[in-house]
């Protein structure tokens, strides 16, 4: 069996996972940051690079799971952070002149935002409130995701996340699983569930579901782990909310401000009715946003009559790192070269499985890329369950994650890695010839 051992030095990492382990649950801030052996501890991020604190420096693709679009720590967003600081301090809570700077911004820049509310950490609380406006404006209570989307840490959306497929049922037409101990099941009675990629269940199940559909959530691109998505399932989606009076709602908290300035739903040409945004938008720095039409947002507080509060919510700080981080997207400059760098890593790896015929596949989305054990196509959760695909259940993914961290290259257990605008062609072109490396080396067993 393929197996890789950790070599690099994790002395202290390791010192510190046995004590963390006492003071917070298996010593880890949320399940996703977990991954074994165990997860190395970080003391230091700037630009493409991390540091642990056993002093292994890394090219990194992680990025914090998608926020770091710039690069970590990117020094003008830090400037922009300290002098509002500096000017206006931390929290006022009431409205502020950024503020107004910034909803204009996201409304002159994303199609559909021509409202937008703010939130202050991280995109599961605008992702909340989407779903409650889309409620109050159709009347209506169900929302449907699609099977293995993850859309934040909320109750309605983890339905489904991860099933395990003997509780899933048909894969055309998925029964919602809520295998979450803690969560409500009248929840899950008000989740509809689809397949990803299926037109034509999609349709029927939709069919069944109108009368009570109020929402429709979905990751234009890149989906739950899915690195493949249909622009014409897309934009059925977009033609089934029109005709039966049902929320489209574009979950951008990965894809915004990473892929294209408006959101990809702006470069793939669909308009949803509702989009929320979040990590790229401020660069890491915390900050979120749901934007709509005026019709559906003038229904929050304390407009209309739909609750919306929280303390931190449009915070100085957030929205400074957001205004900066635009400005430095806005001339698409970054942009351009994060997809060059995603498709060149997809080429190339691509070329080199191909040569060695090995059973692997590299996709990307802009700037979002992954490597895959199989040849299989990858269009929903089930095929990407069915082959175990994540790090954490499969020794393939598992043993190239090693690999790469004792060759100075960052990933966690997810098979999707994130580039920046800090990342050099020479650190892709070393990550290509590490990977390739290691399919070379395990050519046999990787076929
Ligand atoms: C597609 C998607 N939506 C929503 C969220 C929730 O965002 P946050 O973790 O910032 O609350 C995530 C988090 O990873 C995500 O990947």
């Amino acid at each position: 069996m393929l197996d890789v051992e950790l070599t690099i030095k994790t002395e202290n990492t390791l010192k510190m996972f046995e004590e963390a382990r006492k003071y917070s649950p298996a010593g880890v801030i949320g399940d996703g940051r977990w991954y074994e052996p165990y997860p190395l501890f970080i003391k230091k991020t700037l630009g493409s690079r991390i540091w642990d604190v056993d002093d292994n420096e890394f090219i990194d693709y992680h990025g914090s799971f998608g926020p770091a679009v710039l690069g970590y720590n990117d020094p003008q967003v830090r400037q922009a952070v300290f002098d509002v600081m500096e000017d206006e301090g931390v929290l006022s809570a009431t409205p502020h002149p950024k503020e107004l700077e910034l909803t204009k911004l996201l409304s002159e820049i994303i199609p559909c935002g021509e409202m937008s509310i703010l939130c202050g950490g991280g995109g599961s609380d605008p992702m909340y409130n989407a779903v409650r406006v889309a409620r109050a404006y159709t009347g209506k209570t169900k929302v449907l995701k699609f099977e293995g989307g993850y859309h934040g840490w909320h109750d309605y959306l983890i339905v489904s996340i991860r099933p395990n497929l003997e509780d899933a049922g048909p894969a055309d037409n998925p029964t919602p699983v809520a295998n979450y101990p803690g969560m409500l099941q009248s929840t899950v009675e008000h989740v509809v569930v689809a397949p990803f990629n299926d037109n034509e269940a999609v349709e029927r199940i939709v069919e069944r579901e109108k009368d009570e559909l109020a929402a429709i959530v979905v990751e234009p691109g890149y989906s739950g782990g899915c690195p493949v998505m249909r622009l014409d399932f897309l934009q059925l989606l977009r033609e089934l909310c029109d005709k039966h009076g049902i929320i489209l709602l574009f979950d951008e908290v990965v894809t915004g401000f990473r892929t294209h300035l408006g959101g990809a739903g702006a470069m793939l040409g669909v308009t949803p009715d509702l989009g929320v945004f979040g990590k790229a938008m401020a660069n890491g720095f915390p900050i979120a946003a749901l934007t709509g039409n005026k019709e559906i947002m003038s229904l929050f507080q304390p407009e209309g009559p739909v609750f919306f509060q929280g303390t931190y919510n449009g915070q100085v700080i957030g929205v400074a790192a957001a205004l900066k981080t635009i400005e430095l997207l806005r001339d698409g400059e970054i942009h351009k070269k994060l997809w060059r760098l995603g498709d060149k890593i997809t080429d190339e790896l691509n070329a080199m499985a191909d040569e060695l015929e090995i059973d692997a596949r590299c996709y990307n989305f802009g700037s979002i890329w992954g490597m895959y054990f199989t040849r299989k196509p990858l269009e929903n959760y089930r095929d990407i369950a069915n082959m175990s695909l994540l790090n954490r259940d499969n020794p393939k993914g598992y043993a190239m994650k090693n690999h790469l961290m004792n060759n100075g290259v960052f990933v966690t257990r997810s098979p999707r890695g994130f580039i920046s605008g800090a990342h050099s062609d020479e650190e892709i072109d070393r990550t290509i010839d590490i990977i390739s490396d290691f399919c070379r080396t395990h050519q046999e067993e990787l076929r």
